[in-house]
């Protein structure tokens, strides 16, 4: 089942935003697999934003993800990479669609909230980045058939 990499960044734990945005995860029917509230190393975050070096705003980035505890999350689901990314909203809120998380709590880019996995491959790298094996929790939703069953 396709996993996807989910931070919510140090705005989005400073102003209290945690429990709304796994509430919408949840809502939406994807699955919590592993979480945990972390202090971001330099190391972790430069190698996390690898694809950023020498964009104008990467020291910047670097700085803003390792000045306060980040949520880091890891959620199951068919399409959880795109499903995520809808949910999470446009990269820039002011360009994300009403509902969405970026747009409902946020105005800049540079205090956007949240990150999530692009594509499938990047989610495995980025899982693998910020989570051991055994921080991935496998187990079975009562009510699963309710929530992904086909007819
Ligand atoms: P994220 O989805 O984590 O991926 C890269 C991050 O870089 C992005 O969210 C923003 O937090 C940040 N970012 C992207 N573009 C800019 C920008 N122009 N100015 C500041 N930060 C940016």
């Amino acid at each position: 089942m396709e996993q996807t990499l989910v931070l919510v960044k140090p705005d989005g734990v400073q102003r209290g935003l945690i429990g709304e945005i796994i509430a919408r995860l949840e809502k939406r029917g994807l699955k919590l697999v592993g979480a945990k509230l972390i202090q971001v190393a330099d190391s972790l975050a430069r190698e996390h934003y690898a694809i950023h070096i020498g964009k104008p705003f990467y020291e910047g980035l670097i700085q803003y993800i390792t000045a306060a505890p980040v949520m880091a999350m890891v959620w199951e689901g068919e399409n959880s990479v795109n499903a995520v990314r809808q949910t999470m909203g446009s990269t820039d809120p002011v360009k994300a669609t009403p509902g969405t998380i970026r747009h409902d709590f946020a105005l800049l880019i540079s205090r956007n909230l949240t990150h999530a996995s692009d594509s499938p491959e990047n989610a495995r790298n980025e899982i693998s980045l910020w989570f051991e094996k055994d921080e991935i929790v496998e187990w079975q939703r009562l009510n699963e058939d309710w929530i992904t069953g086909g007819n």
